[in-house]
């Protein structure tokens, strides 16, 4: 059934994030690479374009407004991939939030706690909701996390998002070791700088910060969403089968440095 040759032939995934950036790209890709996507985002408006644009192209999709915070709303979401598609195979928990450009003391506690909410506990509800449709299955599953190089590294002014990200990393590593008998897998992306909307904003208000982004890559550049939705779409297809608790760098070379 389906095309045997393509990297997600016949898979079910879920992508959160999915209305811009390395989301929408891992949204085209998954699709364009045999997945039905089911792609979560507040902005509903800008998920069912991406939605046409799929099924104009030949794909499935449906989409999800959805706050990955809300533990309500992620599991509507993995209910809506069970409903429509009759399974979860595989989830990219992509969505993230960043603010920069301030040193710790003065970072304020809503940021803090909305840094967390949406980056760490949106994964932690994620793997909550997806990982027993995965065990119930029988099929197994992968799932990847977004992190960052400030999973791994401290990057200036931002230490809620670094602590965010590094956490991610951890619950990564644990939901691997859980799993890891049962057909689950579970890897993370350290995501080095890269050309969506939350670059664009961090810029926005440090114009500075590009020079310092793109000396962190040994390639002197930074990198576009799809060579990051490449590396979600490999690690949630089966030809990964012996990757898993993996935080894997697709960051220019980074974290090398
Ligand atoms: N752009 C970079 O340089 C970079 C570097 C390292 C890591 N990352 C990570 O990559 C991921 C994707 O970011 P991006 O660069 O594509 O930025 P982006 O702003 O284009 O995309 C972020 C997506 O997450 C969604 N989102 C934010 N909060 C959400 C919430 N509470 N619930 C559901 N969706 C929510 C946004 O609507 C958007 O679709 C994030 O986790 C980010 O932290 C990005």
């Amino acid at each position: 059934m389906g095309d045997e040759r393509l990297l997600l032939n016949g898979k079910v995934a879920m992508i959160t994030g999915a209305s811009s950036g390395i989301g929408a790209a891992a949204a085209r890709l998954f699709a364009a690479e045999g997945a039905a996507v089911v792609l979560v985002a507040r902005r509903k408006e800008r998920l069912d374009l991406l939605v046409e644009e799929i099924r104009a192209d030949g794909g499935r999709a449906v989409a999800v407004r959805g706050d990955v915070a809300s533990s309500d709303d992620v599991e509507r979401a993995v209910a809506t991939a069970v409903e429509t598609f009759g399974t979860l195979d595989a989830a990219f928990n992509n969505a993230g939030y960043a603010t920069a450009g301030t040193p710790l003391h003065e970072i304020d506690d809503e940021v803090y706690e909305r840094t967390l909410d949406v980056n760490l506990r949106g994964v932690w509800n994620c793997l909550r909701h997806q990982v027993p449709v995965m065990l119930g299955s029988g099929a197994g599953g992968s799932v990847v996390n977004t992190s960052s190089v400030a999973g791994l590294r401290a990057t200036g002014a931002s230490a809620a998002y670094v602590a965010a990200k590094h956490a991610v990393i951890g619950l990564t590593r644990a939901a691997a070791l859980d799993y890891g008998r049962r057909g689950v897998r579970v890897n993370a992306l350290v995501v080095g700088s890269t050309r969506t909307e939350m670059m664009e904003e961090v810029l926005g208000v440090d114009p500075d910060l590009e020079e310092v982004f793109l000396a962190h890559s040994v390639q002197r550049r930074m990198s576009g969403p799809d060579e990051v939705a490449q590396a979600a779409a490999w690690l949630c297809s089966d030809r990964s089968s012996f990757v898993t608790g993996a935080a894997m760098a697709v960051d220019g070379g980074a974290t090398a440095l």
